[in-house]
């Protein structure tokens, strides 16, 4: 199978050495190459460059496909690292008891939030979420995701737990994309546990990471290390347990609070940190030169109307950002990475090439795969879109709410509509 996509207007995010993420003044860099082609053999890009060059080196070749992309950009798949897509239900009521004044937080207390989803979760079929979640997975593909990271932490319990797991399984092996899997098991404190959460961090440890980690259901292992969620103390615990059984911590950090959460991540090299809203000096100075991805979820920020991260901040200390959907019904109920990158420029005054850094290549590195994906660079695996016909790389994140990815490629495959 041979695909060749040619006269492209422009190929963003080439590498011929590739990284494996960009931090600080690097992420403003971006390359591109003008009139290019592509060569696409299997799953995998084997070829780029200039059309002159394709002229000169491929003449007798035969392609099987051959896609004219004049006028269009060829963008990597956008990688999500960070969602919770999997979920019985919307929460839209609760949405509506926001717009009326109520706040997240207290939706939570008066049993609404994740309890509501973990409560609602048990009474739905296996077929059910599966399907459900498929479709938000073929939603997202439209809207030019190739890979995305999927949390449990609506189980609470360890059958329930488990048995998402299993459901985000399923769909790693039926969906076109590229799935990582994360055990969340403390995502809330459950109801019973109101009164002895550190029980509730016992059942964690004793009996659902060595499950999760026997029938190898989990590529990392998550906290809502935060205010009102889960202490440092008891983060530090679950994540000790997780790493014993070989799963890399990804964290909930940050979101309400200078909580510690970023310095217990960076303590046990977490993949990286999520959400960061609350950001100081020492969280700052504490991720440098470590191997943990600062990762801003901007949907929920805009969803909950939340104070923003401070990402210019960060990225003029020298750090690398991934910008990730947070897909879930609660606080981010979209995984449209455009849009995820309109915010990013909008209301964090990202420059439109740090946006493409942080949804490509960072935010791989952030779930583990920058070294098959998040670039184009020979080698790595043939997930990419070619957008309709736009007169540059700024008008994405400029046309906010469209949709401008017109075809998909996955594993070297055209998808269809
Ligand atoms: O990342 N912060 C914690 N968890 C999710 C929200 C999940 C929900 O509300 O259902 C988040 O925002
Ligand atoms: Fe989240």
């Amino acid at each position: 199978m041979k695909l060749l996509l040619e006269n492209i207007k422009e190929l963003v995010q080439v590498e011929d050495d590739p990284v494996l993420f960009r931090s600080g003044k690097q992420m403003a860099k971006l390359n591109t190459i003008k009139d290019a082609f592509l060569i696409i053999r299997d799953e995998v890009i084997q070829d780029f460059g200039t059309m002159s060059h394709l002229k000169d080196v491929y003449r007798d070749d035969d392609f099987l496909i051959e896609i004219d992309c004049r006028d269009r950009l060829v963008y990597p798949s956008y990688c999500d690292s960070h969602t919770h897509l999997v979920f019985p239900a919307p929460r839209e009521k609760e949405f509506v008891d926001r717009v009326r004044g109520l706040s997240y937080e207290e939706i939570a207390r008066r049993g609404g939030g994740i309890l509501n989803s973990s409560k609602i979760l048990q009474k739905t079929s296996d077929e059910e979420l599966y399907y459900d979640a498929m479709s938000r997975v073929m939603e997202i593909i439209k809207t030019g995701t190739g890979a995305v990271e999927i949390k449990s932490g609506y189980g609470l319990s360890t059958k329930e737990e488990i048995r998402m797991l299993k459901i985000i399984r399923w769909i790693k092996e039926t969906a076109p994309v590229c799935i990582r899997s994360t055990f969340l098991g403390a995502h809330a404190i459950p109801a019973e546990y109101k009164n002895n959460p550190s029980g509730y961090v016992d059942v964690i440890i004793n009996e659902m990471i060595p499950q999760v980690a026997a029938e190898e259901l989990a590529d990392f292992i998550d906290v809502f290390c935060d205010k009102g969620f889960f202490s440092v103390e008891d983060t530090e615990r679950i994540l000790m347990a997780g790493i014993k059984y070989g799963l890399r911590p990804k964290i909930h950090a940050n979101e309400l609070g200078l909580t510690g959460g970023v310095q217990v991540g960076v303590k046990y090299h977490a993949l990286s940190v999520d959400h960061l809203e609350h950001m100081g000096v020492n969280e700052i100075e504490c991720l440098k030169d470590t191997e943990t991805m600062p990762t801003v979820l901007p949907g929920a920020a805009f969803f909950l109307g939340m104070r923003l991260s401070p990402v210019r901040e960060m990225i003029e200390a020298g750090l690398p950002v991934a910008l990730a959907s947070d897909y879930n019904p609660g606080s981010s109920p979209s995984g449209n990475m455009n849009f995820i990158s309109s915010l990013g420029c909008i209301n964090y005054k990202m420059m439109p090439e740090e946006v493409i850094n942080a949804t490509t290549i960072n935010s791989a590195y952030a779930m583990g795969i920058s070294d098959r994906l998040g670039s184009i660079a020979r080698g790595k695996i043939a997930n990419l879109f070619i957008t309709s016909e736009v007169p540059g790389i700024e008008y994405l994140p400029y046309s906010f709410g469209s949709n401008l990815v017109e075809t998909v490629i996955l594993n070297g495959e055209v998808q269809e509509h």
